[in-house]
């Protein structure tokens, strides 16, 4: 496996070395200051970002290596230069690519044509490092042994709702979107995509439109903003009003397991999505939940720069 492009890209036993790798970095961040001595990490961004850039640059640095930040238009490629060129030119300098914009096939181009491995910080489809995150401090909560439980995230049908059933799938586990119907729901490729995943991994998906059915004894209750990061504003509106009984309250959070726990991948906006007495309540995992987006995007440049993640052939 050369990149992590999308979720799916990723083994069960991979998910289990980057998460095992995680815990250890978590345990101690330095215990591998050489892994990218003398190298530098590339990272692409047009598209805001705290957490995904944070923990992008700290990892690379207790990698021992250099991250380099390059910001929306600063490359070529805002005038014309090709994703294929630009490929080539930062396989040239860097180690590795961390990328986080808008289409899914501009980071599957680039990693077509980049020599190094490709990243994938986020697109409208997809957000495979913020996966890694949850999963960990799913594991840091309950364990290996996740027979029995369920794992629901109620929302918008956006990147995150894709990978957080795609990473369900993986990981065998019973995983249940609920979301409105209609422009709102998650892209049906990207559920057909998981159920074929399942039928390999014995996972269940679910994808409802009932926010409490969903919630009902969930072990997990996640959710995102509900304006993401280019949606146009013009729909702002229509999409809040869609979205409103699917927002995470304390009533919703009382449906779920008495261990239930909620998680959030981070920038939330209290009132909307999300009530502030949950978020900010004692069944909220969040704070270690973004702690780990560095632990895990160090295990991953740690692992794909050395070769080692077989990748899931079995899902394509
Ligand atoms: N969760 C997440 O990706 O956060 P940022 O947008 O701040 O990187
Ligand atoms: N769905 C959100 C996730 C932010 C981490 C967005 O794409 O803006």
């Amino acid at each position: 496996m050369k990149d992590l492009l999308r979720t799916q890209d990723l083994s069960r036993a991979d998910v289990d070395l980057l998460l095992d790798t995680a815990a250890a970095f978590a345990a101690n961040p330095l215990r591998s200051t050489d892994a990218l001595a003398h190298r530098t990490v590339a990272i692409y961004m047009t598209k805001p970002s705290t957490r995904t850039r944070l923990a992008s640059e700290t990892a690379v640095a207790h990698l021992g290596g250099t991250p380099i930040f390059i910001r929306g238009d600063d490359l070529q490629i805002g005038r014309g230069e090709t994703i294929a060129d630009t490929a080539r030119v930062i396989s040239g300098f860097a180690s590795a690519l961390i990328i986080r914009t808008f289409a899914q096939s501009d980071v599957d181009e680039l990693g077509r044509h980049a020599s190094i491995p490709i990243i994938n910080g986020l697109t409208d489809d997809d957000h495979p490092t913020q996966l890694l995150a949850d999963w960990l401090t799913i594991r840091e909560v309950f364990g290996s042994d996740i027979s029995g439980r369920k794992f629901t995230y109620v929302g918008d049908g956006n990147n995150m709702a894709h990978a957080w059933l795609t990473m369900g799938a993986i990981m065998g586990a019973h995983v249940v979107v609920a979301t409105p119907s209609g422009p709102w729901a998650p892209d049906p490729a990207a559920v057909a995509n998981a159920q074929k995943i399942a039928a390999k991994t014995g996972a269940i998906i679910e994808v409802l439109n009932d926010p409490e059915a969903a919630a009902k004894d969930a072990s997990v209750l996640y959710t995102d903003v509900w304006m993401s990061m280019g949606d146009p504003e013009s729909e702002r509106s229509a999409k809040l009003t869609a979205l409103s009984p699917f927002a995470v309250t304390p009533q919703l959070m009382s449906l779920t397991a008495r261990d239930g726990i909620f998680l959030h991948c981070l920038p939330a906006h209290r009132g909307e999505e999300v009530s502030a007495e949950v978020i900010d309540g004692p069944r909220s995992h969040i704070w270690r939940e973004a702690y780990h987006r560095r632990t895990t995007i160090q295990a991953i440049l740690y692992h794909l720069v050395r070769g080692e993640l077989q990748g899931s052939a079995l899902f394509s």
